[in-house]
């Protein structure tokens, strides 16, 4: 009786869901580059699929404007341009127009708004349209760099995770370019590194031409490592079956780089272990394709996220002592260690130390094969920009070049923005030993700017706070107990030799500060009122001196 009675609930609960909605398919001819897909910011979401001749192509989620679109996203079809493809989706609400008709497009333009949204950062990487998070397969490759980045290219949540992919000459400019890499049978494209082959070790390349490899992982299906492969920088072929079985369900993001002295390349894969314990596997290979297991370094379990996912690893000479040099193993919240590495295994010194001390910075991963040799690291940084209409959301944080130095607490990475950012500079205004007394002028009174890149060498003298407004977003720096309070993050900001220098950069979307030396590093995502452009610097209970003062409004890098 039980039975029949929840039998019966099922089948009303079926038939109201799917009242009034039917599934909806349509054959078209590929005519032109793209297909036109309109979306609404939270409704519900839909099931699409591109087929041909009953193979399933493209299959993705989406929040499909059933009305009026906040926006759209387009679908390349360039490959099967001739074809007949079958368009189906699922549940659509009965009477709806969505695809009536189906519209093509050469143009991937959303004329007028394309970088032009209000929440748009000003100098921080983000997608055209949809979601990104992580960085991935950062790389310079024939004279650019490239930029992967884990992309919904159909809505502003995570979800139908690709690869999309820029690049850029400068590690500043980025051009956004086709997808590089697509979901398939194995599964959706997680995370994971890039690296030159230059030796065509994996045979993967042409005469000449060595290629550009990537790995990634076929997740939420069989979380088996994938390797895909370029010999232009643009176009990418995966190989047909994966490089790697899966070692347990979570497990992802691998980062491959070569280990000179063992003339090995060498595989850094995040794994979960029993009670959830974050381990970081290492494998060798001599070919790219085949993997043995070398060794594993744990970190936290649960909710102690050190060595949790996206594995970063690589080698730093220490700044004035080149010739000892040590390993850098990350995980995705920051969290480091330093140690020495002999081609299998990973032996710490130094564990559980901070590269960053602000909010919503993660899973950031350095650029292989760095031209000119320096370790350049991108994170994705959280930022807020799903808003209103908007049709795109999160971003990347700025290159930043990671150096090790000593401290009189050990071994540390250091961070500073990358030298090419100072070609967005305009409007620069310079001054020299200002004195700053409480109730005293505002140096930066005439300065008005949404995006600015602003260095202070601060002599704190009697002062006991600082307090720079950046556009009503206060960075309080309490001098005698050397401490950063901004937006409800604190931190810990010593002097240096009884001074400190702040570099920080304005977006619209928040403010990256870099204080004593390139130590401490706070990023602090932040949504600016539009209307606020004002910056202003003040003392308290003190005197205090600005010994250097510079003030770079930015220009746009779109
Ligand atoms: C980190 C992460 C990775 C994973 C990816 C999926 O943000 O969870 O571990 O590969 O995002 O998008």
């Amino acid at each position: 009786m039980k039975k029949t009675l929840s039998f019966i609930l099922i089948l009303m609960v079926t038939a109201g869901l799917s009242y009034g909605q039917t599934d909806f398919q349509q054959d078209f001819v590929a005519e032109k580059q793209y297909l036109r897909l309109p979306v609404k910011n939270g409704a519900p979401s839909k099931t699409v699929e591109i087929k041909s001749e009953g193979e399933k192509l493209r299959w993705f989620t989406i929040e499909l404007a059933e009305g009026e679109a906040d926006w759209y996203a387009y679908l390349d079809i360039s490959a099967w341009k001739g074809d007949t493809l079958s368009l189906h989706v699922n549940e659509l609400s009965k009477g709806a127009n969505v695809f009536q008709p189906i519209v093509q497009t050469d143009e991937d333009k959303n004329e007028g708004v394309l970088y032009e949204e209000k929440l748009r950062g000003q100098f921080h990487f983000s997608p055209k349209r949809g979601w990104n998070n992580d960085p991935n397969g950062l790389a310079f490759y024939k004279g650019e760099y490239h930029l992967f980045f884990q992309h919904n290219p159909y809505g502003r949540g995570w979800g139908n995770m690709h690869w999309g992919h820029a690049v850029s000459k400068d590690l500043v400019h980025w051009e956004e370019i086709d997808i590089a890499l697509y979901p398939d049978k194995y599964g959706t494209m997680f995370s994971g590194g890039g690296v030159v082959d230059s030796n065509n070790t994996s045979g993967l390349g042409e005469i000449g031409q060595a290629p550009l490899i990537l790995y990634y992982t076929a997740a939420e299906h069989s979380w088996k490592q994938g390797l895909a492969y370029s010999v232009d920088g643009r176009n990418f072929s995966k190989l047909p079956e994966p490089i790697l079985d899966k070692i347990s369900d979570g497990n992802r993001d691998p980062k491959v780089i070569w280990h000179e002295p063992s003339k090995r390349w060498v595989m850094v894969l995040y794994v979960t272990e029993a009670d959830e314990l974050h381990s970081m596997y290492f494998f060798t290979s001599t070919n790219m394709k085949h993997w043995e297991y070398a060794s594993k370094y744990s970190g936290g379990y649960g909710n102690d996220r050190y060595m949790y996912e996206c594995p970063e690893f690589f080698e730093l000479p220490v700044e004035g002592n080149p010739s000892v040099k040590k390993w850098i193993l990350t995980g995705a919240n920051g969290q480091y260690a330093i140690g020495t590495f002999d081609g299998k295994t990973f032996s710490p010194e130094e564990e559980r130390l901070f590269s960053q001390h602000g909010r919503d910075y993660y899973a950031a991963q350095t650029v292989s094969n760095e031209p000119k040799g320096r370790r350049i690291e991108i994170g994705w940084w959280r930022t807020h920009t799903d808003r209103n209409e908007m049709n795109f959301n999160q971003s990347m944080s700025i290159p930043t070049q990671l150096n090790l130095k000593q401290t009189e607490n050990g071994l540390r990475l250091f961070r500073t923005p990358v030298e090419e950012l100072k070609a967005l500079r305009t409007d620069s205004y310079e001054a020299s030993s200002i004195k700053l007394t409480p109730n005293g002028d505002n140096p930066l009174s005439k300065q008005k700017s949404e995006t600015a890149e602003i260095r202070m060498t601060i002599d704190p003298e009697t002062a006991n706070n600082l307090q720079i407004n950046l556009r009503g977003l206060v960075l309080n720096y309490q001098m005698n107990d050397e401490e950063i309070i901004i937006d409800g993050i604190r931190t810990h900001v010593p002097l240096v030799n009884g001074k400190q220098e702040f570099i920080i950069y304005v977006d619209r979307t928040g403010v990256e500060i870099f204080a004593s030396g390139g130590q401490v590093f706070i990023p602090v995502n932040y949504n600016f009122a539009p209307s606020n452009t004002s910056y202003d610097v003040k003392v308290l209970g003190g005197d205090a001196v600005i010994e250097k003062l510079e003030f770079h409004k930015l220009k746009s890098i779109w």
